[in-house]
């Protein structure tokens, strides 16, 4: 086995890329067999590092080096991604988390207080209709109901997770041994490659709540049916769609509303569609703007709803509030850019991360790196190498000022 170095993160994020349920970029969903086969493989990467390592019921990990105290320096990011994503999502921050803790230790021997690199379980929230429930789990902030939440194919998180091996029983109280958490991350937008700046230090992350719209209309037959005499649901959810594209782009930034999948039932050429389901995504960073928003959405779509003649209900199934990074962590990554002469720009993310779950109770900072035409969540995600090891430099400084100090 390589040994970690920071040279050879982009190496091991193209081997970690190839434990994928897709030939088309990276699909790792939650509780798959590419999903185990890469958490073995990173186990046995660390222990090979000499980490202790263990794991929670949920299927996150941890590689542990004890310090004097048990207070916890956390760093590390997902393991899951989107369906076709890219290597890096994620899988930096996991990567960056194990490399800086090893190259910490191995620098300055055994710290004060005790160093883990996390491997979350999930965070995309694309297999099953529940979201961030790694992070969530360990700050005691998921429930039965996450883990009852199904997939496509009617499986729930527990009913995959147990077929997996994982059997241990959950306990939702969480940890309460962590005193900060720090996320390395591609950016996924362009601000960094427009400003020419080598790094990003977050300051907030925005808001986000997502929905189900599902619009009852009836099915019959596409040839007998006058236009006049239809409720085609197909139809009025392409109305609510564009109404939503429409209203959130007249909101203006830094609103964000997308529509990502969406189901029409019974999915015949000749028959007029009865039942459709879509996903709604909706952020900002202030979150009274975001629910004010989300309303006006909904208010919309049920008045089309009416003139349509269909039936429209609307579930809500993630809110994750906007969160703001802790102010001296981010104060501290502001000195460490500066002494290491790396420039770097304060900034908002719209994306929802890990910390922003980890940072409701615990304080947390995030670190990005930019992302080539700013694209993420797609194949060709790319960050240079020297990006990334730009990264965990500032993250191997920051890890050494926080676990080696007693305050
Ligand atoms: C997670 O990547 C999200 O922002 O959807
Ligand atoms: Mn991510
Ligand atoms: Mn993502």
């Amino acid at each position: 086995m390589m040994l970690s170095t920071r040279e050879n993160v982009h190496q091991k994020l193209d081997w970690l890329a190839t434990f994928s349920e897709s030939t088309l970029g990276v699909t790792r969903l939650l509780y798959s067999k590419a999903w185990k086969d890469a958490r073995e493989a990173l186990i046995a990467y660390m222990k090979s590092l000499g980490f202790s390592v263990y794991e929670d019921a949920a299927g996150n990990v941890f590689g542990r080096i004890q310090g004097e105290t048990d207070d916890v320096i956390l760093t590390g990011s997902h393991l899951d991604t989107v369906k076709n994503g890219g290597k890096y999502d994620g899988a930096y921050g996991v990567l960056a988390g194990i490399h800086a803790v090893y190259h910490t230790w191995k620098t300055y021997g055994t710290p004060y207080k005790t160093l883990e690199a996390a491997i979350f379980c999930e965070e995309e929230g694309s297999r099953f209709k529940t979201a961030y429930i790694g992070s969530r789990y360990i700050v005691g902030d998921a429930s039965e109901e996450d883990f009852s939440a199904e997939d496509a194919a009617g499986h729930s998180v527990n009913q995959a997770r147990e077929a997996l091996g994982l059997t241990a029983s959950l306990s939702f109280t969480g940890r309460s041994d962590i005193e900060r958490f720090i996320e390395l991350h591609i950016e996924q937008g362009q601000q960094l490659e427009q400003s020419g700046d080598h790094l990003g230090i977050v300051k907030a992350i925005v808001g986000q709540q997502r929905f189900t719209y599902q619009i009852s209309g009836s099915a019959n037959h596409a040839g007998t049916t006058p236009m006049n005499m239809r409720r085609d649901a197909l139809e009025a959810a392409a109305l609510m769609i564009t109404a939503i594209n429409r209203l959130t782009k007249e909101a203006g930034d830094p609103f964000v509303a997308t529509v990502g999948t969406i189901e029409a039932a019974p999915g015949s050429v000749n028959v007029i569609p009865g039942e459709v389901t879509f996903t709604l995504d909706v952020r900002h960073p202030e979150d009274e703007k975001l629910t004010a928003h989300v309303l006006q959405l909904e208010k919309a779509c049920v008045a089309i709803a009416d003139e349509h003649n269909v039936k429209l209900d609307v579930q809500r199934f993630v809110t994750i509030e906007a969160v703001p990074m802790d102010e001296q962590m981010v104060n501290d990554l502001h000195e460490i850019c500066e002494q290491e002469q790396l420039t770097h720009k304060l900034m908002y993310s719209g994306a929802g991360h890990d910390a922003q779950v980890v940072g409701r109770s615990v304080p947390a900072a995030m670190l990005f790196v930019p992302s080539r035409h700013g694209l993420s969540h797609h194949p060709d995600e790319y960050t240079e190498p020297q990006y990334l090891e730009n990264g965990i430099a500032i993250l191997e400084k920051a890890l050494s000022s926080w676990a080696w100090k007693e305050k």
